[in-house]
């Protein structure tokens, strides 16, 4: 419809004397030899451009003008007018005809009128192509300001954070160089320990942000969810003992079956267990340090709980978990770990929920979709994963906090 223009005319003759330099033009014409027929056939065929006697029997130019303008006011219509017709011509351009050409027509003068036309209808869609790519522009800039300005605040808390480890290892370098001087051994092992004990730090940092930098695939796997707890076990259980903490393990083997990637949600569980380990070992306790990680389905969802007797913690805390760089551990944490627990938590159409109290214990409770079994027997049973967990219902939260 590119290149159609309608002419109407009710005299045939006329009609095709104008055909010809149309086509000439490279336009395709339509042809109607009445207002009534060329509305319908505009109706249809929206062309772009029409050309129109004035004077018609039944529906004339003027009153097609008008029905045409108003169903799409952006077709360059031009009239046709005889001889002595000022008038009728002064008002079609009221109506925003595009123009106007007096018979007997002047061939070069009809060309003038629809190459002119033509022309706004280039500009026109130049014009919407613009203002869409200008939107489109704006849109992408105003999107990469807000990514610039998260990794700014993002490259300043890396900083930051490896400012801080950078200089415990100054210190650690300090005590080296020292000991190497005067021969100290002992000063020598303690600037070493320091050295390696930040480095490690260091190692991790960069690591876990790596690890979220990355955009790395996800191979979802289908697995049983008692065997993917045991390998989380399998990597925790000696540390945890040997920090002295009891480990409580209550993984349901019937729980069933999760479809995710394991080195991922390990990585998650595994964060969440080493903070139950660090919240036990931070600040003063009577109790037995305790850390449960039990495992149960209920109906579509299943559940790891991670349950510990440690610090617990405030509101402000709870509120402040899952941010990048939120940590109360000085330089013994990075604030990494729970929010790249709970991306990949999420990425797996999962969620973690947390339930605290100071001075008790806290409960970390990731719920992920199961893969669904036919006539899967329940237990748990109640309402499904989105409920808030409590410190004290699961079995394995009495052996911990009692
Ligand atoms: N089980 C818990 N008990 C008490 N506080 C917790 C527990 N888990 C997390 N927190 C609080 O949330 C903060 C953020 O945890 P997160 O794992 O993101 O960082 P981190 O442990 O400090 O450092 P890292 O990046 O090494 O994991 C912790 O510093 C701590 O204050
Ligand atoms: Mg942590």
């Amino acid at each position: 419809m590119e290149k159609t223009i309608l002419l109407v005319d009710d005299e045939k003759d006329i009609r095709e004397v104008l055909r010809l330099p149309l086509t000439d033009l490279g336009y395709e014409v339509i042809e109607a030899e009445n207002g009534a027929d060329a509305f319908h056939l505009f109706a249809r065929l929206q062309p772009p451009m029409i050309l129109t006697d004035i004077k018609m029997p039944g529906m004339d130019g003027l009153e097609l003008l008008q029905k045409v303008k108003r169903a799409n006011p952006e077709v360059e219509v031009i009239m046709i007018t005889g001889h002595g017709d000022m008038e009728l011509a002064v008002k079609s351009l009221k109506y925003d005809a595009t123009d106007f050409i007096t018979k007997p027509i002047n061939v070069d003068v009809l060309e003038i009128a629809v190459q002119r036309a033509a022309e706004r209808i280039l500009t026109r869609e130049k014009l919407r192509e613009y203002t869409l790519n200008l939107e489109r522009l704006v849109a992408e800039k105003s999107e990469l300001q807000s990514h610039l300005s998260s990794l700014g605040l993002m490259l300043g808390s890396i900083s930051h954070a490896l400012k801080g480890l950078l200089t415990g290892l100054d210190a650690g370098v300090y005590l080296v160089d020292g000991g190497l001087a005067k021969g100290d051994t002992r000063q020598l092992r303690e600037g070493w320990e320091i050295v390696k004990q930040r480095f490690d730090r260091i190692r991790k940092v960069v690591l876990d942000i790596l690890f979220y930098s990355k955009k790395r695939e996800v191979k979802p796997e289908r697995m049983n969810a008692a065997a993917l707890a045991e390998e989380v076990v399998s990597a925790v259980a000696g540390k945890l003992t040997e920090a002295g903490i009891a480990f409580v393990k209550d993984l349901d083997p019937g729980s069933g079956e999760l479809e995710v990637d394991p080195t991922y949600v390990q990585a998650a569980l595994l964060n969440i267990l080493e903070n139950a380990a660090d919240a036990c070992q931070a600040g003063e306790t009577k109790r037995t340090p305790k850390v449960a990680f039990s495992l149960r389905r209920r109906k579509d969802r299943l559940e790891f709980d991670i349950l510990d007797n440690g610090v617990g913690m405030d509101a402000g805390t709870q509120d402040k978990l899952f941010t990048p760089f939120f940590s109360s551990k000085g330089d013994k944490g990075t604030g990494l770990g729970l929010f790249i627990a709970n991306k990949i938590v999420e990425q797996h159409g999962g969620e973690i929920s947390v339930s605290s109290a100071p001075g008790r214990g806290s409960l970390f409770r990731v719920s992920l979709p199961a893969v669904s079994r036919a006539a899967a027997p329940e237990n748990g049973g109640g309402i499904p994963g989105a409920e808030h967990p409590r410190l004290v219902k699961t079995p394995a939260a009495e052996k911990v906090l009692t």
